[in-house]
């Protein structure tokens, strides 16, 4: 069974005074969960504050956004490398917040995905489709083609132990989670097409379920077969409910 897997996206929020309180909240509410992995990924500027009041807990930490090079001129990016440096284990990758305020493209996505591979972390891919493309009925059409621009450069292999994050766009701040039976369907979808072509890396990768998560619907949406996890906005800005969320994908783990 995949050890279920809660990440805090605390977006644009936060400051070192807030920040603190709140992870030693955290520490204080989830050192004694062993069943459930939990990430947070902070704004940049706080990677430092989150290694150092996070290691030596069994609180991870990473970041929401990287460069999709290396090093050199590139005023504004972050590399992964320098990520590492600061002791991230994950990132995020194409969160829809980006790829509609920033423009971000799929080929983009997809070599962004690689370079946190590449250096040692593990992405957390973004899917999802918006509230006209559910309506329409064509949901699993287009995160099937978000996943195909990383399936036809890189092939299936590279989703072993990843991260995909099923994100309906429709429910992503707007306190209406996707119902337990949509998320397992889409994430059933997602599992069963890296299935055909690399079953070794669909059993391992994690599909997380991301929108309006809070401490009711998680333990329903935890429960779910293919639901491994979280990706937490506005809740995670609560110890309190954050952690009853890890709580309740715990449970469903143990
Ligand atoms: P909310 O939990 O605030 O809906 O945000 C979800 C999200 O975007 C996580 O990445």
């Amino acid at each position: 069974m995949r050890k279920k897997l809660v990440v805090a996206n605390w977006k644009m929020h936060g400051n070192l005074a807030s920040n603190r309180q709140l992870l030693q909240a955290y520490i204080a509410a989830l050192s004694s969960l062993k069943q459930v992995d939990v990430v947070v990924c902070v704004p940049y500027p706080y990677l430092a504050q989150a290694q150092s009041l996070l290691q030596n807990t069994n609180i991870a930490w990473g970041a929401q956004n990287l460069s999709k090079d290396d090093v050199g001129a590139f005023t504004g990016e972050v590399s992964a490398a320098m990520l590492r440096d600061f002791g991230a284990t994950h990132v995020i990758i194409g969160h829809s917040e980006r790829a509609t305020a920033y423009c971000e493209s799929d080929e983009n996505i997809a070599t962004k995905f690689m370079q946190a591979k590449k250096h040692g972390l593990t992405p957390i891919l973004c899917v999802g489709e918006t509230l006209i493309e559910r309506e329409a009925g064509v949901m699993q059409m287009v995160v099937g083609q978000q996943l195909d621009t990383i399936i036809n450069t890189y092939g299936a292999s590279v989703f072993a132990d990843a991260v995909v994050s099923y994100e309906p766009i429709w429910a992503i701040g707007t306190g209406l989670a996707a119902t337990s039976d949509q998320a397992q369907s889409m994430h059933e979808f997602i599992r069963s097409k890296i299935a055909t072509l690399d079953n070794q890396a669909a059993n391992s990768m994690k599909i997380l379920y991301g929108g309006s998560v809070n401490p009711q619907n998680a333990v329903q949406l935890s429960a779910m077969k293919d639901v491994d996890g979280g990706l937490i906005g506005k809740c995670s800005l609560s110890a309190q409910e954050f952690a009853k969320i890890c709580q309740a994908a715990s449970e469903c783990s143990a």
